[in-house]
């Protein structure tokens, strides 16, 4: 089972004290009833979210900082941190002493963390933005792999992509070092992602996705319900929202989240700032996503104006002083309002389920399934997507004219060829013949209809075929 969210916001809401402990906790047990939260954090929690900030490690040692960030927030996002230029600054070498330091402050104070990011053209190291086609491919697939097997368990949601969309009115995806390794680029970084951490939501992360008549944001939006639709594992869209004179909040923003939300991912705002931090513009936002059951969470990027990557446009709820500005007050004060969010373990009344959870399969080294046998019979094809030395497969299994109530399907790989790992089915063998059964969510499947899996492998796969056992 995944952690539920909610835990380290219920946490945090229960570690204060007197009256707001007392309304927190009785919130989450009548939902509805009218809160009063007294930190950003408890009153997020009070609705069934998060409310959080990006955290530099380096400010760790600043007592004034730290005394905000541990009363006001229940999540956190290393600011730089977990990036590709932080974690792996030489090829194969992993740096995680600074990512660290943020995620074990989180943890000790029952925050949960978002890492960001696996997956960008920015902050590269210099021996990545060097590469190119399938050696890039297979360097960005091993960094996501091992950073987020590195902090497996440990991360509620992962942006595994970040800014992959061209601004403008194109649609079309950024040119980039990784876009030119093929246009599945993205899918590819989500698969080896689910692999590696099969229980932290994944997202898709970019800016200016805000205005819904935007064609960036159709772009992104586009590529989420492709991605439902073919069982590309994705659970979430962070919008980072960082608005101002160039790129202002608009008013169909709400549109915008329940939009996605309405294909079967959780949204979730991401980078929040405001130039000048209008207390009206900060409220709204609050308000949106507080009325878009899966908008499940607030993220300010930064604490105090000092902290923020544009203090000339003192954009946050704090003064670099660390007093609480007209937007904080604005902040919470829309937190606790209203009542019109369903509690956190309901699922939302007019938002459709995800069409594939999350596998809740366990880790690479799967024991033999213990799956009893197919009772109908199906066809499977297989797609690959090989780079020089390793290779990641998708399969589609269909049932034939009766419905299935489990199916099990077995591949064989020519020698030299191994999985390392699978997703949304359990494995038996890594070599030779390798058979696949299914896992609990994706046992049945309707007469004609089609499920997915996943594997990934070291080696040469070549055309491979699958039978229906
Ligand atoms: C910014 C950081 O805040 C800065 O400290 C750094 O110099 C550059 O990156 N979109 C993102 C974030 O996804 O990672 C960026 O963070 C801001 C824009």
């Amino acid at each position: 089972m995944r952690k539920p969210k909610w835990r380290a916001a219920t946490k945090a809401a229960l570690a204060l004290t007197g009256a707001g402990a007392l309304a927190a906790s009785m919130a989450m047990i009548l939902p509805g009833t009218a809160s009063a939260g007294t930190t950003l954090g408890a009153s997020a929690a009070e609705k069934g979210r998060y409310f959080g900030t990006a955290v530099a490690a380096s400010r760790l040692s600043d007592g004034a900082y730290t005394t905000i960030l541990n009363r006001e927030f229940n999540s956190v996002t290393p600011e730089n941190e977990m990036k590709i230029d932080a974690t792996e600054p030489q090829q194969g070498q992993f740096t995680f002493t600074n990512a660290d330091r943020i995620v074990n402050h989180a943890r000790s104070q029952g925050m949960s963390v978002r890492g960001h990011t696996l997956a960008w053209h920015q902050q590269q190291p210099g021996w990545m933005q060097n590469m190119s086609g399938s050696a890039l491919r297979q360097a960005m697939l091993n960094h996501v792999t091992q950073v987020a097997t590195y902090y497996r368990g440990k991360i509620a949601a992962w942006d595994v992509v970040n800014e992959a969309f061209a601004d403008g009115s194109s649609g079309a995806r950024r040119d980039s070092n990784l876009q030119r390794t093929g246009n599945d680029w993205i899918e590819a970084a989500f698969r080896a992602a689910r692999a590696a951490d099969p229980g932290a939501k994944l997202c898709y992360n970019d800016y200016n996705t805000d205005n819904w008549t935007h064609a960036k944001t159709q772009a992104v939006y586009n590529m989420v319900r492709d991605f439902k639709s073919r069982g590309v594992p994705i659970d979430c869209v962070g919008l980072q929202s960082h608005f101002n004179n160039d790129s202002p909040y608009v008013s169909n923003y709400r549109t915008t989240l329940s939009s996605f939300a309405a294909l079967g991912v959780d949204v979730q705002i991401t980078e929040l700032d405001i130039q000048n931090a209008p207390a009206n513009t900060y409220r709204a936002v609050v308000e949106d996503c507080l009325a878009v059951p899966r908008c499940n969470g607030i993220t300010v990027w930064g604490i105090r104006d000092s902290d923020s990557w544009r203090s000339e446009q003192s954009p946050l709820l704090f003064t670099s002083g660390g007093a609480k500005k007209a937007a904080y007050d604005a902040v919470l004060a829309a937190l606790n309002a209203g009542g019109t969010t369903p509690p956190p373990t309901t699922p939302p009344p007019t938002t459709p389920p995800p069409t594939t959870p999350p596998p809740t399969t366990p880790p690479p080294t799967t024991p033999p399934p213990t799956t009893p046998p197919p009772s109908g019979s199906c066809t499977a094809t297989v797609s690959v997507n090989q780079w020089p030395g390793g290779f990641v497969a998708n399969v589609r299994v269909t049932a034939g004219s009766s419905a299935l109530n489990t199916w099990a399907t077995t591949i064989t790989l020519p020698s030299g060829a191994a999985v390392t790992n699978a997703w949304s089915a359990n494995r038996s063998g890594n070599s030779g013949t390798v058979r696949f059964t299914n896992v609990d969510y994706n046992s049945q499947v309707g007469a004609g209809q089609t499920i997915e899996f996943g594997f990934q492998g070291t080696g040469t796969a070549g055309n491979l075929s699958a039978t229906c056992a």
